[in-house]
């Protein structure tokens, strides 16, 4: 879904009058748009009551929440104990190149990779592991990485 005000306030208005609605209609607007336009807080506020000033500090305080666009495929790559000893680092350095991203980017230019890392994601066994949507790769090397990669990317250009 666009990040249009229409669209935001379709979001936001069904949870009008609802008591604790602060975490659900942030995790409603993410979960539509992919991320919390700014545009957000104003129009929580202006809707269904809640201060722009706390919804924003929610958002802020909670990882879960993100300010920015992301790209179409989010890799989580996990970098909990399991999958950082055996080597994430690496595995992210190799994303990172494959990709072209600059150290202080996490999203491709053209909006099809946004790399996420991330705290255990639930299958240390398979360390180290990433996730694609609902996908799980796991005994990742810099090989296999690049080559799950390039299977998301020619997707694109079909
Ligand atoms: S530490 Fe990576 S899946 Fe648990």
């Amino acid at each position: 879904m666009e990040a249009t005000a229409s669209n935001l306030v379709e979001l936001i208005r069904p949870f009008q009058g609802k008591v604790g609605a602060t975490i659900p209609v942030l995790q409603a607007i993410q979960t539509n748009i992919g991320y919390l336009p700014p545009e957000s807080f104003d129009l929580i506020e202006q809707e269904i009551g809640i201060p722009a000033s706390k919804a924003y500090g929610v958002a802020t305080f909670y990882a879960q929440f993100r300010m920015e666009p992301v790209g179409k495929h989010v890799i989580k790559l996990c970098d909990g104990t399991a999958c950082h000893v055996k080597g994430s680092e690496t595995i992210a350095t190799a994303i990172r190149d494959h990709l072209g991203l600059a150290a202080d980017e996490v999203t491709t230019p053209d909006m099809v990779f946004t790399l996420d890392e991330v705290a255990c994601i639930g299958c240390c066994s398979l360390a180290p592991v990433l996730m694609i949507g609902e996908m799980t790769y796991g005994n990742l090397n810099v090989e296999k990485t690049r080559e799950i990669i390039d299977e998301y990317r020619a997707k694109e250009v079909l």
